[in-house]
């Protein structure tokens, strides 16, 4: 049985990703392949317990508490969830991983890059994610569409400028990892979007069929 592939999809708060992984999804059904729809943090029963107290804006934690707490929630979904799929020959699609944990523990709250690559080190070893598709939005944009949608989370709450450290450390991490981190600009229409998703897609899944 071959190994199944691991997409992830990144972006700042309201940079779009949700409709694009309902497309992606569909996308790869269609070439008959067992899909797993996943995020982060959750994913798991424990998961989205510790999702529920991350996101939570009455809970107020320190910030390596929060990154220990993503870390905890990643290593239980990647036990219960997405290391079995892959083994099985699914296709695992996560709403957000560890880059998420770079860009906002990291970028965002300014935890040193040694201990979540520690931490990633621990959890993860050498495990990465095959395809990682980063939606790019200027911070302003971004708030506009979380504003108009629904009620802020704890890491809604946060400043302009947290969000654009955020951005900045999603664009270092894709500078860093250029083969694997495809970036989208998701200020443009949806349509335009889509189309740009699409394209990352389909060239990575005939990289597959076409080693
Ligand atoms: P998000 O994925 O945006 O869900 P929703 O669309 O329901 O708001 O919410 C998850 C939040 O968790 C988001 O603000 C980013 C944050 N987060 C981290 O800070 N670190 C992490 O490692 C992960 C996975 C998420």
């Amino acid at each position: 049985m071959q190994y199944g592939k691991f997409i992830t999809f990144e972006g700042i708060d309201g940079a779009g990703k949700s409709t694009h992984l309902a497309w992606l999804e569909h996308f790869l059904q269609d070439k008959g392949l067992e899909v797993v729809v996943t995020r982060e943090p959750g994913g798991t029963a424990l998961g989205e317990a510790l999702r529920l107290l991350l996101l939570d804006h009455r809970q107020a934690m320190h910030p390596e508490t929060e990154a220990l707490l993503m870390f905890a929630a990643r290593r239980e979904h990647l036990d219960k969830v997405i290391l079995p799929a892959l083994e099985r020959g699914a296709w695992v699609i996560s709403d957000r991983f560890t880059d998420a944990s770079f860009a906002y523990q990291g970028g965002g709250r300014g935890i040193a890059l040694e201990k979540l690559e520690a931490l990633e080190q621990w959890v993860q070893e050498a495990f990465s994610p095959d395809l990682t598709v980063y939606f790019d939005v200027p911070v302003v944009l971004g708030r506009e569409r979380v504003q108009s949608t629904r009620a802020t989370d704890r890491f809604e709450k946060e400043t302009d400028l947290f969000f654009e450290h955020v951005r900045q450390a999603y664009l270092q991490r894709a500078r860093q990892f250029p083969q694997r981190i495809r970036v989208v600009d998701g200020s443009q229409p949806l349509e335009a979007v889509k189309t740009a998703v699409a394209e990352v897609v389909e060239n990575f899944w005939s990289d597959q069929a076409d080693p």
